[in-house]
């Protein structure tokens, strides 16, 4: 292996100690060094087909997933495991098993998480009903989903979040850029326009501070997601849309078949959103289509697409109604940390407003 230019100084360190390591060796006895190279090596070394019950295919199988590292299958649930993988239950939890006593996963305070969560910004809708509804705006660090039917305001909300994004923070905003992936050639720039105007921005800046990208494919799609991480730092992005999440994929993976090979795909984007959010400490706004469930007779059977996998990515999720004229209906879905509620706010020429 040739060292890298960067790490020089570190692999010089290292070969240093890899130096003292073999003098230290010379003087100790042979059955010690053995000792030593036997308690080190399957720690260090230990690779996704090194799980009990997991084979060159099932690797294989895991990788495309989404689950390409040790953490992430340490994480994942059985079921992923056997829904991704076609692993047996029992197997799966072994191979989680061994995952996790591989990497010594343990507690982490909850003092250390709190301060990890310190540093979460928060991006403001830009109406109060709504922002009180998700204890002060969206969140950096997870990705946040607006679900609903066609015309219950999605794009809308993209659109008044482009602008807010970049509102310096004293007004809710993060003083950001935006990227901006349309799956469903919806991106309306003359929207943008008008709610800029409304909050005393300069539309033709904020136009060219929203970097824009149509994705023809799903795998278009996915391809932008991966090529993101690069323009994120360049362009100082805060806020990362997709609108919408499912369009595409709902459109290509037709009928019950498909369905695995879709949900795959899905989870493996939706993991690539969440780590960028995280990476980068930036919001990740998605919009998601709906669906009719034939089983629900009483009450509202709608649901959003994309099932668990979307579901479970998704920290924050919002169900958004029509009302009467302008007026618009908000619920809070499944939130970590806030009560479920609704909140109503109306659609305007200045975007989403109280
Ligand atoms: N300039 C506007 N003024 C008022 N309402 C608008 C305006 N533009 C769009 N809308 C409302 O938003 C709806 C479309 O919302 P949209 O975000 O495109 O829906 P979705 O993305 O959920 O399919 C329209 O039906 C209309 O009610
Ligand atoms: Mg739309």
């Amino acid at each position: 292996m040739k060292p890298e230019k960067e790490n020089k100084s570190l692999k010089e360190q290292d070969l240093l100690e890899e130096k003292k390591e073999d003098v230290k060796e010379k003087k100790e006895d042979v059955k010690e060094k053995k000792e030593v190279v036997e308690e080190k090596e399957p720690k260090k070394k230990m690779l996704i087909t090194d799980l009990p019950g997991v084979g060159p295919t099932s690797a294989e199988k895991l990788l495309s997933g989404g689950y390409n590292s040790l953490e992430a299958i340490a994480v994942a649930s059985p079921m992923e495991l056997v829904a991704v993988a076609g692993l047996g239950e029992g197997t799966a939890i072994k191979a989680i098993k061994a995952a996790r006593d591989s990497l010594e996963m343990g507690f982490e305070s909850a003092e250390r998480i709190l301060e990890r969560r310190k540093t979460i910004n928060k991006l403001s809708v830009g109406a109060k009903t709504l922002d009180e509804l998700l204890g002060g705006g969206l969140e950096s660090q997870s990705i946040t989903e607006v679900y609903g039917k066609f015309a219950s305001g999605k794009s809308q909300w993209c659109f008044q979040l482009s602008v807010m994004a970049q509102l310096p923070k004293e007004k809710g905003g993060l003083s950001g850029n935006v990227l901006y992936i349309d799956t469903e050639n919806s991106f309306r720039p003359e929207r943008i326009s008008e709610i800029a105007k409304h909050r005393g921005l300069d539309p033709e800046k904020v136009l060219k501070n929203i970097y824009v990208a149509r994705a023809y494919n799903s795998n278009h799609q996915m391809l932008l997601a991966d090529k993101a991480a690069e323009i994120i730092k360049d362009k100082n992005i805060k806020l990362l849309i997709v609108d919408s999440l499912t369009g595409q994929f709902r459109s290509e993976f037709i009928g019950r078949g498909q369905l695995s090979d879709r949900q795959q795909k899905l989870n493996s984007h939706m993991r690539l959103l969440q780590k960028v959010s995280e990476l980068y400490n930036i919001v990740v706004f998605v919009t998601n289509q709906v669906m009719s469930r034939p089983d629900i007779l009483f009450g509202d059977p709608t649901d959003a697409i994309g099932g668990n996998v979307v579901k479970h990515a998704s920290k924050t999720r919002i169900y958004l109604r029509k009302g009467s004229g302008s007026k618009r209906i908000a619920k809070l879905v499944d939130s970590p940390f806030l009560p479920d509620g609704e909140a109503v706010y109306n659609v305007t020429n200045n975007g989403v407003v109280d």
